[in-house]
């Protein structure tokens, strides 16, 4: 597999406009606009995806900059929040008092130096979002989708989900009280996800069917039964996401890096990176355009297909496999947003596989830092592009920040197994083991080591350990 560097299109960029003159509901193709208040998913003329737009901001960078920093010095809840602390440039609400927070957001920008020693570059650092509230970086966008279904007067939220998404919407709609309904595939999510919207208190219905089976389920059934889908489709929570790049750029004293590596599923992560730097370059606060590079597990990978196989208009479905179940998508919703993302950051798509995702895990681990599968993918991407002897690869003097989506612990029977050198390319369900498929490799393993209780036992295990 090659990978795959898209033309920087001139044309993509000058066309993406982001703001207009009112606050609306715009579709990404037509352009036609909607209201604000309008639930609405897709365009209902050309059925393409809708972006939050505003009015351009009237403000100074320099002193907007400034009151967001002094913001995380204030008691007022919305100030602490990593998503409302910038609130000018997620302006969808009326009123403060509307806002829902949990906090979320603040997640650290950590070094690491084996991991960058292991993909060959000098300057990786890692922007970790399982640091948030429920563990993954889905707290960015649900606080900004839970606050538009209030703003609503919604009474019930839903979404189909791979797991974090649900674990995360089932929190914010409880402190909100809200009911929720989430829809994920049976056996094909990880248990810490699983109980965590049941502990929250979500309707958990687990489907005999794949994530796209659920998505497309859930968009047919959610109108006619009044509640509000609070899926990547639902551009409310990209805007919660975009935040996440205000973060950074804040702590990397708005020098921005060179490349920002994220891992693609949905594609709706991506695309609100790709939005916010749009907004960002418009208002002249950003030094540079980082190339948004997505990377896509090997057996899940229809964006990478598209890029590769030469039909970028055209998105063919995958059946989606990987162990990575956060990202087993085959046919990602927000695609076309991602591509204009990409394109217009020169950014690249690439894939890799579940070897190098396991290792890349095991590495990240390795430097105290720990992740789920799918946000591994981010190391064994940059390793491969720094490896590949092309011009399109990553140069090891690049300004890397790595996007780690979701916490370690939110996958343990993964990690556990890899360890145990029980890791196998495919198991049918997470509650009973049933080894199948090619054992991968654990390259990086630190097995648990039984000991009888004796002192001398255990001696000599720590003894061979120091040694
Ligand atoms: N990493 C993790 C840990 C995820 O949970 C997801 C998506 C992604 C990456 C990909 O992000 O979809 O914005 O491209 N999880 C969704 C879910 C699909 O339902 O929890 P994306």
């Amino acid at each position: 597999m090659e990978t795959m560097a898209t033309q920087p299109s001139q044309d993509a960029a000058e066309a993406w406009q982001p703001w207009h003159d009112e606050r609306a509901l715009r579709c990404i193709n037509c352009q036609r606009t909607f209201s604000l208040r309008a639930i609405l998913y897709h365009c209902p003329d050309c059925g393409d995806l809708l972006d939050v737009v505003y009015p351009r901001p009237q403000f100074d960078p320099e002193a907007v900059r400034k009151r967001w920093w002094r913001r995380r010095a204030s008691k007022k809840h919305i100030d602490q929040s990593g998503v409302w602390r910038f609130r000018e440039l997620l302006p969808f609400y009326d009123d403060e008092h509307q806002l829902v927070t949990y906090p979320e957001g603040n997640t650290p920008l950590l070094d690491a130096a084996r991991s960058a020693r292991y993909a060959g570059v000098r300057h990786l650092r890692f922007k970790h979002l399982g640091f948030n509230p429920t563990g993954s970086f889905k707290d960015y966008g649900m606080v900004a989708g839970v606050t538009q279904a209030r703003i609503l007067g919604m009474r019930a939220v839903a979404c189909a989900s791979t797991g974090n998404t649900s674990a995360s919407m089932a929190a914010y709609a409880a402190r909100a009280g809200l009911s929720a309904i989430v829809l994920v595939p049976e056996g094909g999510v990880s248990f810490a996800k699983l109980s965590q919207s049941l502990d929250y208190g979500a309707l958990t219905l687990q489907i005999r069917g794949d994530f796209d089976a659920a998505q497309t389920l859930l968009q047919e059934i959610a109108p006619d039964l009044g509640i509000y889908i609070l899926n990547s489709i639902n551009p409310f929570r990209l805007e919660g996401q975009k935040s996440v790049m205000l973060e950074l750029l804040e702590q990397c004293d708005w020098k921005a890096p060179d490349r920002i590596v994220v891992p693609g599923g949905n594609l709706g992560n991506s695309s609100s990176y790709g939005k916010a730097l749009r907004e960002l370059d418009d208002l002249g606060m950003l030094s540079k355009r980082p190339r948004i590079t997505i990377v896509q597990a090997g057996g899940a990978a229809p964006l990478y297909d598209a890029f590769t196989q030469g039909h970028p208009d055209r998105l063919v479905r995958v059946h989606a496999r990987t162990l990575a179940t956060a990202i087993k998508i085959g046919a990602p919703v927000s695609w076309k947003k991602a591509r204009r993302a990409v394109n217009w950051s020169d950014g690249w798509v690439t894939s890799v596989g579940e070897q190098d995702i396991a290792d890349a895990k095991a590495i990240i681990g390795s430097d105290g830092i720990g992740c789920e599968p799918a946000s591994a993918t981010t190391l064994a991407a940059i390793r491969r592009l720094a490896r590949e002897g092309t011009d399109k690869r990553v140069d090891p003097d690049e300004d890397i920040v790595a996007i780690l989506t979701g916490n370690i612990l939110k996958d343990a029977d993964y990690t556990l197994r890899y360890h145990s050198r029980e890791l196998y390319e495919e198991f049918t369900t997470e509650s009973t083991v049933v080894n199948k498929g090619k054992k991968l490799e654990s390259n990086y393993a630190n097995p648990p080591v039984v000991v009888d209780a004796t002192a001398e036992a255990l001696t000599a295990a720590i003894r061979s350990r120091l040694a």
